[in-house]
């Protein structure tokens, strides 16, 4: 049996996540998913867009989140609130006074930092030497705080250090950051310098304008979190739609942050989207729902595939004042364990405020127990492009291959992936495209697909591994005898030979969103 063996004697010797952020960002530029914004002019800082296959991925990200939560739960409904909302929104909601960073600049370079940023990479950076010299003396890395303490000078400094900003950030004790500061001699990285202005608090909000004359305009904010739109909408909703406690309201939409430190790529941004949730409850109940939404939120991130190691929950020691539980979800990024979701039981608080500011009632009337109140709230709130790095992080793979030669493979969640299938005629001539058009034709009905003709099989293989397409059907010379094709498997390399007639129920069934969801509410 002929099989277009662009690749059939390379099979897989060694697969490698890659383990740099450089490397994720360098391929997601080349490969068309991530441009930095505006690039002509030297870019935007912190601000990015996505190219033909970025917007797909995120997209059935969209999808995915979109479908375990509002198509699968019968008591979530959506909803789409505008970004500009009224400026007392914010009064109301505590931005205003106090959703800032705590900034600290260098006197001799100019530049500003996140204070709480410079003591927190200070801990990792004391932390990651104490473990280079426990490893040279034979010390487990698994050995208790303790005893790691005991044996490694730099590690009991980063332990000190760890325990005294925790202490001040707790109270909010910015006079003590800068003290930490030069208390660890923490340099600028420009100027070298220690001379260290006082810590100053800085709001995150972008305002702008409403209105023609400059005199009459009415100040605005571009809201830094969708949460707020669902809150001041909790009646229309309920009402409108007829839902009874519990219940949620689930928003896709874009978020702003005039972020400071914004160095990491699409982790941290001040243009980004969020997809939250905020689930409604009889108050007394919010705990036990919070421990709920926890295990769903879970359940829905491992279904990806992910490995146990990678994902963890981080408790929140200090709570926001509006909050009674807060946790994360972590993931392993190339920077290390950070937030990618927040699961907050948010009390009364928002509904609270908003009420108060806007002279309107926003309680509910529960039938059942014969009493209005104001309802509680747990908010599951993940950032969208938070997750696309999330993917990129876990699914980017550099192999081996047994002849030595390199391979870089994108392996997606074939339900995510931009490009389903693509459809390769193995020679442009002797109307093998006409063919493969044909196919195509009907493929398109599945998901997206992709047609090329150019370059050496191997090539294109290679190529559509780079982007994630988990298959690849190849139209050959047997194909015009005996209406049969080679279907090739991304993850193994592996062909086979099907016939036409099969080609859209295989990889219509592989490729159904269908078998993430069913997963991620088992
Ligand atoms: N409504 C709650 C809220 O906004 P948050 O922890 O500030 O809480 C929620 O943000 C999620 O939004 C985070 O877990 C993160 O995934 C994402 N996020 C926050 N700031 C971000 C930024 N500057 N760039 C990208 N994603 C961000």
């Amino acid at each position: 049996m002929l099989l277009c063996n662009g690749d059939i004697f390379l099979s897989l010797f060694i697969m490698a996540e890659i383990e740099s952020l450089q490397k994720i960002v360098s391929h997601c530029k080349e490969y068309g998913f991530i441009f930095p914004s505006s690039e002509i002019y030297d870019n935007l800082g912190a601000v990015y867009d996505y190219g033909p296959f970025g917007v797909e991925l995120k997209n059935h990200i969209k999808e995915y989140w979109w479908k375990s939560m509002v198509q699968m739960h019968e008591n979530i409904v959506g909803l789409d609130a505008a970004i500009f909302m009224h400026p007392t929104t914010w009064k109301a909601s505590g931005h205003l006074d106090s959703f800032s960073d705590p900034l600290i600049d260098n006197k001799d370079s100019k530049k500003r930092y996140r204070a709480d940023v410079l003591l927190e990479e200070k801990i990792d950076k004391l932390k990651e030497k104490g473990e280079k010299e426990l490893t040279k003396k034979g010390i487990e890395l698994s050995s208790s705080e303790e005893e790691k303490a005991k044996a490694s000078r730099d590690y009991a400094k980063a332990l000190q250090l760890e325990t005294a900003y925790t202490k001040a950030a707790e109270a909010s004790d910015f006079k003590r950051y800068k003290e930490l500061i030069e208390e660890y001699e923490i340099a600028c990285e420009v100027s070298g310098s220690r001379n260290w202005t006082d810590v100053r608090q800085f709001n995150l909000m972008f305002g702008t304008k409403m209105g023609a004359v400059d005199e009459m305009a009415t100040e605005l904010y571009l809201r830094p979190e969708t949460a707020q739109g669902i809150f001041v909408n909790f009646l229309n909703v309920q009402k409108s739609a007829r839902m009874k406690i519990p219940f949620g309201i689930a928003q896709i939409g874009k978020a702003f942050r005039n972020e400071i430190v914004a160095r990491q790529f699409i982790f941290r941004m001040r243009e980004f989207e969020q997809m939250e949730m905020q689930f409604f409850v009889r108050p007394g109940s919010e705990l036990e729902w919070f421990k709920t939404w926890k295990e769903t939120r879970m359940k829905w991130h491992l279904a990806l595939g992910s490995s146990q190691d990678s994902l963890r929950f981080h408790v929140h020691e200090k709570l926001a004042h509006y909050a009674n539980a807060a946790e994360d979800i972590q993931f392993k990024f190339p920077i290390g364990f950070k937030e990618l979701e927040g699961i907050h039981s948010r009390t009364d608080f928002d509904l609270t405020e908003h009420q108060k500011f806007s002279g309107k009632k926003l309680q509910y009337f529960d039938a059942e127990l014969n009493q209005n109140y104001v309802p509680y709230v747990i908010e599951t709130s993940i950032g969208l492009d938070r997750m696309f790095l999330r993917i990129m992080s876990e699914c980017l793979k550099e192999e081996t291959l047994e002849s030595g030669e390199t391979r870089i493979v994108l392996n997606l969640p074939p339900a995510l992936a931009p490009i389903k299938v693509a459809v390769l005629p193995l020679v442009k001539k002797d109307g093998l495209p006409e063919k493969a058009r044909e196919i195509l034709n009907v493929l398109k009905f599945v998901g997206r697909t992709f047609y090329e003709e150019k370059d050496a099989i191997g090539k294109r293989y290679r190529r559509m591994d780079a982007i994630g397409t988990p298959y690849c059907i190849t139209v050959d010379h047997q194909t015009l005898e005996d209406n049969t094709v080679t279907l090739r498997v991304r993850d193994t390399m592996e062909q086979e030979r099907i016939n036409i007639s099969e080609v859209a129920r295989i990889v219509g069934e592989k490729v159904d969103m269908n078998n993430l969801l069913r997963k991620a509410i088992a």
